[in-house]
């Protein structure tokens, strides 16, 4: 799947000049495919394996296998567990498993603790997080409802509330990484577009809320945000850039990229609008990520820069994993929802995927963070 060529292309450029030197040559940079389709029955899942790579793995390595494709672009399901031994198909591993449905994908920069993504539970009140005024993210308007089934538009009220909830998540994840930087003596640049990206996540998620609000037909805004008493900040610099590769290198890009889709996508007025701002939004807190890195491997030197390298080398890795089909909603109704700024969870998918092969492996390329050639040194041969 093809991203929008202009806004890849821009985004590119700004990462680029904002944490190394620029080559045109990143611009054409082939980065690999997104893994292939698997094609297997419904509880068989298959890895394309080459014979070079020794024997397929054990039920162990394979689940470990199945469990490390990346995030933002694995399928609406996980493996949680290998019932059979390898069966080899047609250049491919195959085994019996036992899959549940994952929970939908979170793109942008999420707060975690623990490992775990925290997100505030909704709550049927206005909660004081539904943009208001003029300038509050939808060009002073509000999605037009008229040909909207209600099927859609509880589709779209739900679509928009979990977006609203990771916006959210999101203000409370910039404000520790404004306190991760403080405590490694960042510079004042970077401490201060922190709590400027804070405030443009309050926006995002305001407009969240009340898109959400608008097709539910009554106002929706976030609990409390569960988290601990004592919240523990970056313990190094090889931490600090660890996470702003994966959560902002990534997730930003990322995210930046499918506002953009989205925008495209979208006929709705007051839609189109928030989504034209998020995505700008979005594509500053990505070179604040990319920034964050630089100035953390200057002032960390090679431990930092081999933490950032192996994040990209996973993703990388990941991408090559071979993902289930999914099916999309029926055609009509995708463009109906795709006009309010909703795309499927496959086109999400999709999109992430290709965000990452085509804009975050570049950009880590062109600055030396990682090489294509790093795949085939990092994958062992498999022992069934
Ligand atoms: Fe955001
Ligand atoms: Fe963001």
């Amino acid at each position: 799947m093809l991203l929008d060529r202009s806004f890849r292309r821009t985004l590119i450029a700004r990462l680029l000049l904002s944490a190394g030197p620029s080559t045109a040559a990143a611009l054409l940079v082939a980065a690999p495919g997104c893994g292939g389709e698997n094609e297997a029955a419904a509880d068989t899942r298959c890895f394309d394996w080459d014979d070079e790579l020794g024997a397929c793995l054990s039920r162990e390595q394979a689940l470990e296998e199945f469990r490390t494709i990346h995030p933002l672009c694995a399928s609406e399901e996980e493996i949680v567990s290998v019932e059979s031994d390898a069966t080899p198909r047609d250049g491919a591993c195959c085994y019996e498993v036992i899959a549940e449905p994952a929970g939908p994908c979170a793109v942008g920069r999420p707060f975690s603790l623990e490992g775990q993504r925290r997100t505030a539970a909704p709550q049927p009140a206005e909660a004081g997080w539904l943009a208001r005024g003029k300038d509050a993210g939808l060009g002073g308007r509000q999605p037009s409802l008229g040909d909207l089934t209600d099927e859609e538009r509880e589709t779209l009220a739900e679509g928009w509330l979990r977006s609203a909830l990771e916006e959210h998540a999101s203000v409370a994840s910039f404000a520790r990484f404004a306190l991760d930087l403080m405590a490694l003596g960042a510079p004042s640049s970077l401490v201060e577009a922190a709590h400027i990206a804070a405030l443009d996540e309050v926006g995002h998620a305001r407009v969240g809320f009340s898109l959400a609000s608008a097709y539910r037909g009554e106002p929706v805004g976030p609990a409390a945000l569960p988290m601990p008493r004592g919240v523990p900040v970056a313990a190094d610099l090889v931490a600090l850039a660890r996470a702003a590769a994966e959560e902002g290198c990534i997730g930003e890009t990322v995210a930046a990229l499918l506002a953009a889709e989205q925008r495209a996508r979208a006929e709705d007025p007051a839609v189109r609008a928030a989504l034209e701002a998020i995505a700008d939004d979005e594509a500053r807190h990505a070179e604040l990520a990319w920034l964050t890195v630089a100035w953390a491997i200057g002032a960390g030197g090679e431990p930092v820069r081999g933490a950032v390298a192996d994040v990209f080398e996973a993703a990388a890795l990941s991408l090559r994993r071979p993902r289930p089909a999914e099916a999309g909603p029926p055609r009509g109704r995708a463009a109906a929802l795709a006009a309010h700024g909703h795309l499927g969870g496959s086109t999400l998918r999709e999109l992430s995927c290709a965000a990452l092969a085509q804009v975050v492996l570049p950009c880590a390329r062109a600055l030396g963070l990682w090489s294509p050639g790093d795949l085939d040194s990092t994958r062992a041969p498999g022992v069934s």
